[in-house]
């Protein structure tokens, strides 16, 4: 394994990457920038498949040698996925949400696709952190085999595209100063034109759960599809939380899953639309 990265370097690099594909993000930091708000990065997330070379017990490593160490384990059945919280080695970084889709329960078909990508990952790139916002590390599926993931696994169908990049940057809207609401910040930007995840409400968890959160949706990208036409689909999103203190009296550190199984929804087709009413019909697509 190659030397541990800065967490400063890493964090600037996966920004750099993850501002393609959620523009929306640039703009949403302008919003509050312009107010005087200095924006805190809650957590960053990820996601991958639980098979080797990219299982996240293969890129764990990479994320414990910049300092990070697991916090609490998440478990989503309905969604054949699991995941792992990680705490920061200092107070100025992000957490880390680390998921991942147990392939196995995917049909044949689809767990053979998958099987077939990932059989392409080249093993010393997954030895280097500059992994986490590497892409797609093996060829682009067909609109078909697209589709096939889609109405399976909407977190297989965005990872099999999209690959190894930060799905989310979240704000830390506890630590925004002067103070705001959530609900205050969701108007702030909704005025602005962006659409937020409707799935459960806007806003998941609140005071009780220790953990606020709102996503916006998933801005939609085009690309290129193995037999080369060209689709959008949706990319990356933007989260905001707010944290209370829990009943130790320190600011809670964890993650709620029933929020996260609806944050999750932001990057479904369905409700990656600029429609507010579409947005609402979405609902939970994933399975
Ligand atoms: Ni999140």
């Amino acid at each position: 394994m190659s030397p541990a990265m800065s967490p400063a370097r890493f964090f600037a690099q996966l920004w750099a990457d993850y501002i393609c594909l959620a523009p929306q993000a640039l703009h949403i930091h302008a919003l509050f920038s312009a107010d005087g708000q200095v924006i805190i990065n809650d957590h960053i997330a990820f996601r991958t498949f639980n098979m080797a070379p990219i299982s996240l017990a293969h890129l764990e490593p990479l994320l414990l040698a910049m300092g990070y160490r697991r916090y609490a384990p998440y478990d989503f059945p309905d969604k054949h996925l699991s995941a792992w919280s990680y705490s920061a080695p200092a107070a100025d970084l992000p957490r880390i949400f680390f998921s991942e889709l147990d392939v196995a329960v995917l049909s044949p078909a689809n767990a053979a696709l998958i099987s077939r990508l990932i059989a392409n990952v080249a093993l010393p790139r997954t030895h280097n952190a500059d992994v986490f916002w590497a892409g797609r590390l093996w060829p682009m599926p067909s609109w078909a085999e697209y589709q096939s993931l889609l109405a399976e696994s909407e977190y297989a169908a965005w990872l099999a595209v999209i690959g190894l990049r930060a799905n989310h940057f979240t704000m830390a809207v506890h630590a925004l100063q002067p103070p705001l609401a959530l609900k205050e910040v969701v108007a702030k930007v909704s005025a602005a034109g962006f659409v937020f995840n409707h799935d459960g409400g806007v806003i998941k968890g609140g005071p009780a759960e220790c953990l606020e959160q709102a996503a916006t949706v998933a801005a939609r990208q085009a690309f290129t599809f193995a037999e080369g036409d060209v689709h959008e689909i949706p990319a990356c999103y933007y989260e905001f939380a707010r944290r209370y203190p829990d009943a130790s009296g320190a600011l809670y550190e964890g993650f709620v899953a029933a929020n996260a199984a609806k944050i999750f929804t932001s990057t479904n087709a369905m409700s990656a639309s600029t429609d507010p009413a579409k947005v609402r019909q979405g609902g939970d697509g994933e399975h």
